[in-house]
């Protein structure tokens, strides 16, 4: 029965309160101890072939009859103001067919997407279409601006000095950290620095769009369809349903691709202007310039513990170099509730700076707070002279720490001791040696979110030839949703994974699905799948125990058959569904509402072994061993290389990536991949992989997200195991070879 009811609803840490409609009460769980075929069990993409052959298509492939090539100017200054923009000249050009200036799109989040005051480097001022990419960029030229230079801060400490803040700077508090720590045996005080990071997806942003007959289709490599169809739908006044946004196959995102994006309203506007089809893909140069940043922090803590390692207070503050706007990421979330700690008080200073915008990347904040916190406590450890998995056992959390809630379920501890036990870590000195090589074993723990929620929408048919249809909101930023879905259809029918047929990506085809974002893509999705298919299963079962005169709970699907369970009985589904003629079996599935008065959070321990040349400065990741606490696993295989690519991103935050701005001229020097390093296969490490793998009892199936919990803890892993090595502490990430030589001498 349908009803609404009020939901929590946590994206990345922000909690919100809101009606969803809930059409079932409950999903229908795999029974305890019940073999599960299909589910749990590893399957490759059910994208390979698609992928493999080339024959996907991601949005920068589509290709549409009387398509234009869209080009944008963008401010080469840190700031300042445009004047004498020739619109008309530009226009007059053969072949252009739009041209777009300030004030001539619908806002953004209430900002202007084209501007005559540009505050960075990469800020976009006016936009062409043409009939060919190098139409386009001549047409750029004949707008010849007038650039008048304005006065610019990048850097951080120097904006901090100027007390400019993008929002007021914010301060969280519980217990008297100062009263706490006059009895501590030890306390630990320093400073950790992170860099600005760029996403950096294989597929920059780029959107296609066309208009026809009053309704707008985009093609948007995005995360986020339905926010995408909403954000288009808002700013031109349209119904959601006059706005179609596809993304069947997208080159990631990692949190840079949120809704339509400036590119999807650019796209969109020239398209409206000439009647004709629009490609706006970005350059390299602008995917690093005007797609946004992980923002760079200086971190503080202090804290302090009693001889036993027991955590007394935590100080904790966060300088975030947020640039002109954007979202403040969480930092000190880690400080605030990894670890069971009753005085705790931290605050965040979102420093505004003429340099991009902050925009998500996998685990915002969380990863560098993980950083910086979780190196304190290793060297808090080392001040007290306990195990650093020892101080990290003591202090283990048995309730949210900042809103005081039970936690559905955590298994932080085991994870813990997991990555001890294969890591070796009781030997762990046996590795370190004083030759030009030293190697070393870091450990660091993590917390994130990534319990999903309502709203999100299945249906699944099954007509004559027994192959399942799934038609479902969301989109595959890569993560493999569409294959862990396939995996819960096949479970429920008794099919084979490969022909359950997946269509996703399109608001046109199906109910809603979320963002792929927080981590809370398949916790959402997976139970609205598994009721769509139980609903479909049950019709199965009762048209089978009509044709052979069997009670249907006398029956079971397996390997495309139905049987009884006294194995007396076997036939094709086919035979059933053959008779269905052109009818189909239809069910639908929604997502539940969350549980009242607890806190969904995933949770893992990671330990890495580095070696470090001493002679070169450069610092090698050996090994991985990573432990994750996400409820259960549907499809380890996926799971795996969602682990994999975490940890591998995380190296690349450790050791290489760091966007680095000119102080004299506020532009960025690497703006490239040759310049801007992000880790390949040949930086890839032995990484060791295993799951707690134990259903959540309070979620649909028990199943939690895994997005972002695997770039948490790497990071500090590798800067706390370059200090076991060395017994030299480096702060800052990335440890470049410079830093490490530096910090050597
Ligand atoms: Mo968020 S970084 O989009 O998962």
């Amino acid at each position: 029965m349908a009803r609404l009811v009020r939901s929590q609803v946590e994206m990345e840490g922000r909690y919100e309160e809101r009606w969803t409609l809930v059409e079932d009460d409950s999903t229908p769980e795999y029974a305890d101890g019940e073999p599960l075929a299909v589910v749990g069990h590893p399957h490759p993409r059910v994208s390979a072939a698609a992928r493999l052959s080339g024959a996907a298509r991601f949005i920068s492939d589509i290709g549409l009859q009387g398509m234009t090539h869209a080009a944008v100017l963008r401010s080469p200054h840190a700031n300042a103001r445009v004047s004498a923009l020739d619109l008309a000249a530009a226009a007059a050009l053969p072949g252009v067919r739009s041209v777009i200036g300030p004030g001539d799109l619908p806002d953004r989040d209430g900002r202007p997407v084209l501007t005559d005051a540009p505050q960075y480097a990469g800020a976009a001022v006016a936009a062409v279409a043409a009939d060919t990419p190098e139409a386009a960029e001549r047409a750029l030229a004949a707008l010849a601006p007038v650039w008048e230079p304005l006065a610019f801060v990048v850097d951080l400490d120097e904006g901090l000095a100027r007390q400019e803040f993008t929002e007021d700077p914010s301060e969280t508090s519980r217990g008297d950290v100062d009263a706490a720590l006059t009895g501590a045996a030890a306390i630990v005080d320093a400073e950790y620095r992170t860099p600005a990071q760029v996403q950096n997806p294989l597929e920059t942003h780029c959107a296609v769009a066309v208009w026809e007959a009053g309704a707008l289709t985009v093609w948007s490599s995005t995360q986020g369809i339905f926010a995408a169809r909403d954000e288009l739908a808002r700013a031109y006044d349209l119904e959601p349903d006059d706005v179609r946004v596809v993304c069947e196959y997208m080159g990631g995102g990692f949190g840079g691709k949120q809704g339509a994006g400036p590119e999807g309203f650019v796209a969109a506007e020239l398209a409206r202007r000439s009647g004709r089809p629009v490609r706006l893909v970005y350059s390299r140069a602008e995917e690093t310039i005007a797609s946004g940043h992980r923002a760079p922090t200086v971190q503080t803590y202090r804290i302090g513990a009693a001889a036993d390692g027991k955590l007394l207070g935590i100080e904790a503050s966060a300088v975030v170099g947020v640039g002109l706007h954007g979202w403040v990421f969480p930092v000190l979330n880690p400080a605030e509730t990894l670890y069971a700690c009753e005085n705790v008080h931290s605050m965040v200073l979102p420093v505004k700076l003429n340099l991009g915008f902050s925009n998500a990347f996998r685990a915002p904040g969380v990863m560098e707070g993980t950083f910086g916190f979780e190196q304190a406590i290793d060297e808090l450890a080392n001040l007290l002279g306990i195990d650093p998995l020892e101080i990290r056992l003591r202090n283990g959390a048995d309730h949210e720490q900042s809103s005081g809630n039970p936690y559905t379920s955590k298994h932080l501890e085991t994870c813990q001791r997991r990555a001890a036990e294969l890591a070796g870590w009781a030997q762990r000195d046996g590795l370190r040696s004083q030759g030009r090589v030293r190697r070393g074993l870091g450990m660091a723990s993590q917390i994130w979110w990534g319990g999903g929620g309502p709203p999100a929408h299945a249906t699944v048919r099954l007509g004559k030839s027994a192959r399942p249809t799934l038609v479902c909101g969301f989109q595959d930023i890569g993560t493999g949703t569409m294959t862990a879905s396939a995996v819960i259809v096949a479970e429920s029918l008794g099919v084979p994974v490969d022909t359950v047929r997946v269509q996703a990506g399109d608001t046109a085809r199906s109910g809603y699905g979320p963002t792929s974002g927080g981590s809370m893509t398949l916790a959402s999705v997976a139970p609205a799948v598994r009721s769509a298919a139980h609903d479909v299963r049950t019709q199965l079962l009762e048209l089978a125990s009509d044709l052979y005169e069997i009670a249907a709970s006398d029956l079971v699907l397996a390997d495309g058959a139905v049987s009884s369970r006294d194995g007396t009985l076997r036939h094709e589904l086919t035979e059933i569904t053959s008779k269905l003629g052109n009818s189909s079996l239809v069910g639908h599935g929604s997502r539940g509402p969350n549980p009242d008065g607890m806190r969904i959070h995933t949770f893992g321990c990671q330990v890495a072994q580095i070696a470090v040349d001493t002679l070169t400065g450069s610092v090698t990741v050996e090994r991985v061993w990573a432990v994750h606490d996400v409820g259960r696993i549907i499809n380890p295989m996926g799971a795996i290389s969602q682990v994999t690519g975490g940890v591998l991103q995380a190296i690349g935050f450790a050791l290489t990536e760091e966007r680095v701005v000119d102080p004299t001229t506020g532009t960025v020097v690497n703006a490239g991949l040759e310049d801007y390093k992000v880790p390949t296969m040949a930086d890839t490490p032995d990484i060791v992989c295993e799951f707690v793998d134990s259903p959540d009892p309070h979620l649909g199936l028990g199943i939690k997200g895994l997005g972002e919990p695997p770039i948490i803890p790497t990071a500090a892993a590798i800067a706390i195991a370059f200090a076991h090595a060395t017994g030299v502490r480096i702060r800052e990430a990335p440890l470049t070879p410079r830093r490490v030589l530096e910090a050597l001498a």
